[in-house]
């Protein structure tokens, strides 16, 4: 595990994004496994910006989304469909039939989570699998206790989750019960894997993630069994970590 230390949000962001632009520069078409929340929206940024003075291509990029809320469909503002159109892709020249994010509005979960796995296969693999992390250590929706074995499934999201999204919601019956998210099992094929963490209220979690033991109950911690996994993350959130 590479732990990159940043001075700030924005310090992290840049980098972040740096990573990924020499992901697309080597591999015009790559596929970028990409996630949602705060934290990555910097990055999102900087890609935005390199893409308007010419110095990124998108158009043979593919992308799949980590997951998405049930039962919240696409021009909902709280889904992450509608969250990646605004960040990114109607900012630069990706082909959108080539972006995927689980159906939250397929009733049938056996058949989403079935067919997201397909699309990743079908895809070839992630090449470089963009992750934030919960409070609680999750990554994706990956809530704590759930089997490292676990592909793209259902999740029941727990209260610390529920509420710490909630500040995206107008109230807190608004924020969705449920998930489709990819697995731990479908994040660790990722060929590699970046992490961006930003404030002090994620050091903990940070912590337990790179020098806890590894057990379900931090799902990132997962992460240390991977041979290519970076961390970029600021100074606050770095603020418990041995040196
Ligand atoms: C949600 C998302 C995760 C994200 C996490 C942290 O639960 N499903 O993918 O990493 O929130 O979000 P934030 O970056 O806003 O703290």
């Amino acid at each position: 595990m590479k732990i990159v230390r940043a001075k700030d949000y924005y310090d992290m962001s840049r980098k972040a994004a740096n990573i990924i632009s020499a992901q697309i520069i080597m591999k015009p078409d790559c596929v970028l496994g990409l996630a949602t929340g705060s934290t990555p929206i910097g990055t999102y940024e900087q890609l935005v910006e390199w893409y308007k003075k010419g110095d990124l291509d998108f158009s043979s990029v593919t992308t799949i989304n980590l997951d998405e809320y049930r039962g919240v469909t696409k021009e909902d503002p709280h889904s992450y469909y509608y969250f990646m159109r605004e960040k990114l892709f109607s900012q630069v020249n990706i082909d959108l039939s080539r972006t995927y994010i689980p159906d939250g509005m397929d009733d049938d979960a056996q058949h989403a989570c079935r067919f997201y796995e397909e699309i990743i296969s079908r895809c070839g693999g992630i090449d470089l699998q963009l992750l934030g992390l919960g409070h609680n250590g999750h990554i994706g929706f990956n809530e704590p206790g759930t089997a490292f074995e676990a592909r793209t499934h259902l999740v029941n999201l727990t209260e610390a989750t529920r509420k710490a999204n909630q500040r995206f919601f107008a109230d807190d019956e608004n924020v969705p019960r449920q998930a489709y998210t990819m697995g731990i099992k479908s994040i660790m094929q990722a060929k590699k894997i970046v992490v961006v963490v930003s404030g002090k209220d994620k050091a903990e979690a940070l912590c337990a993630a790179v020098q806890g033991e590894i057990t379900p109950n931090v799902q990132a911690s997962v992460l240390q069994l991977h041979n290519d996994v970076t961390i970029v993350a600021d100074q606050e959130a770095c603020s418990l970590l041995e040196v």
